[in-house]
């Protein structure tokens, strides 16, 4: 595995493989790296001549309390990881060389952007966003892969694509999850035994909304009660910054259910900040 760690160089290197005919498959990442980012890299491995991952710990999408400094950061681990699921190229850019002294632009995908997560983590999609531009920019992918997990960020990024007429395929990636449900998360790590088992009540309320959207039929409002109500009935929860039934396109609340519909969660268990969400067709 190659060890890229200056943009230009980056560039040139797959300048050079887009001439020679070859496809990059590109996966960017915050490291910390577990099965849901390996799954990305063997789908990409699959699809493309050359996979590229990038390691970067964006400081632009972490609010002033958030968790920048604590971001669990385990470099060697990732490595090895890396080189097993057969990544060709890892970006592993500084901050300085992403966010030189001089840098002033930044990309907001309006709308979009203030909703669900938006709300609560202001600035944080425009950081996401003005990254994952840069990335695409410096590692010129075909495919780059990213997971439903994060889904507010993979519509953000598929507007920018067509917003900005870029030239990169989106491949969004099923979340992956442990054996009790919760979605795989390098801030899992945060939690303690016991909030770590609490976390279950996310992956279980998502699946009873589902099932009350599908089976019973209830309205997208009463469904939001229900899952609100199922959340803190666990008492490590503590506080619900959104629980309901929104458009996958839109991200707009639904009063009426859709034929796709996103059931989305964000919690906190403690002072770790939590999300989840799954896709659910009717009839
Ligand atoms: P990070 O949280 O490291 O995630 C990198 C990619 O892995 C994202 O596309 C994310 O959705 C995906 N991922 C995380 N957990 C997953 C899971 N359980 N199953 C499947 N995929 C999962 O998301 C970011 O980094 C950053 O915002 C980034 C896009 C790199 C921009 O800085």
């Amino acid at each position: 595995m190659e060890i890229l760690r200056i943009p230009s160089i980056m560039h040139e290197t797959s300048k050079r493989l887009i001439q020679q005919g070859k496809s990059i498959g590109f996966i960017p990442t915050m490291g910390a790296l577990h099965n849901g980012h390996l799954s990305l890299f063997k789908r990409a491995r699959i699809e493309n001549d050359i996979v590229a991952a990038s390691i970067f710990v964006n400081p632009t999408q972490f609010g002033p309390n958030e968790d920048l400094n604590k971001y669990p950061r385990d470099l060697e681990g990732d490595m090895e990881k890396l080189k097993k699921e057969q990544v060709d190229i890892l970006f592993l850019p500084d901050t300085k060389s992403i966010y030189p002294e001089a840098f002033r632009t930044s990309v907001i995908v309006n709308g979009l952007s203030e909703k669900l997560c938006g709300v609560f983590r202001l600035g944080h999609f425009s950081g996401v966003a003005t990254v994952v531009n840069k990335l695409f920019n410096i590692v010129k992918p075909l495919r780059a892969y990213f997971g439903q997990k994060d889904f507010q960020q993979t519509v953000i990024i598929k507007r920018m694509i067509v917003d900005l007429n870029m030239n990169v395929e989106i491949i969004v990636c099923h979340t992956m999850r442990e054996s009790d449900g919760i979605a795989m998360s390098s801030r899992n790590a945060y939690l303690s035994p016991p909030e770590r088992r609490a976390a279950a009540i996310i992956y279980k309320t998502l699946n009873n909304a589902a099932e009350s959207l599908k089976s019973s039929a209830k309205k997208p409002a009463e469904v939001k009660k229900l899952m609100t109500d199922l959340l803190l009935s666990e008492p490590l929860v503590s506080e619900v910054q959104y629980a309901g039934i929104y458009d996958p396109d839109s991200l707009d609340e639904l009063d009426e259910m859709k034929k796709q519909n996103l059931i989305a969660i964000a919690i906190k268990i403690g002072n770790t900040r939590l999300i989840d969400n799954i896709l659910v067709d009717i009839g």
